[in-house]
């Protein structure tokens, strides 16, 4: 019986914690011609240059720009939206830079611009891209 425990202490004894696993591989690069799923392909269409321009996509931004941010920034983007004409603070002139605009939406601007998840990425190029349109640039 004491042989038995002392053999059982010496077999505990050995267990003094896990073996060091190998750290698993870096990932491998996608192969050529894969298409991006995902957070992946969240960001790679949020990656500048964005979808190029046209009608479409000029239309599809007036139209969200409509929707969300003429509230406050106008019609025109003069910062006259019908919140400064019940007492919010004036709002400066929009500026016409695609990155600010895309920057404003994806940081949530001074706690103004809660939209991240109501505007995909086509959607927030698209109103950037149609606050440049009104801006002349
Ligand atoms: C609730 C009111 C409100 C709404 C709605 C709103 N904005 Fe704004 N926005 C502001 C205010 C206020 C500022 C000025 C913030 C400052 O100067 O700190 C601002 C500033 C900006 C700027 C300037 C950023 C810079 O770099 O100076 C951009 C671009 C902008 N907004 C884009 C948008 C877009 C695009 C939308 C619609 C998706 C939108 N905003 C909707 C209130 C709003």
């Amino acid at each position: 019986m004491t042989r038995a425990l002392a053999t059982l202490l010496l077999l505990l004894a050995a267990c003094d914690g896990w073996p060091e696993s190998a750290p698993p591989p870096p990932p491998s690069a996608a192969p050529e011609g894969a298409i991006p799923r995902g957070e992946a392909a969240r960001r790679a269409a949020l990656a500048p240059p964005g979808p190029p321009v046209d009608a479409a996509l000029l239309a599809e931004g007036a139209e969200r720009y409509a929707i969300f941010c003429t509230p406050c920034h106008g019609a025109g983007g003069q910062g006259d939206g019908v919140v400064v004409a019940r007492g919010h603070p004036a709002i400066p002139p929009l500026p016409g830079d695609v990155d600010r605009t895309m920057a404003a939406i994806a940081g949530n601007l001074a706690g103004a611009h809660p939209v991240a998840d109501r505007l995909d990425p086509r959607q927030r190029w698209a109103v950037a891209r149609y606050i440049a349109t009104l801006r002349g640039e």
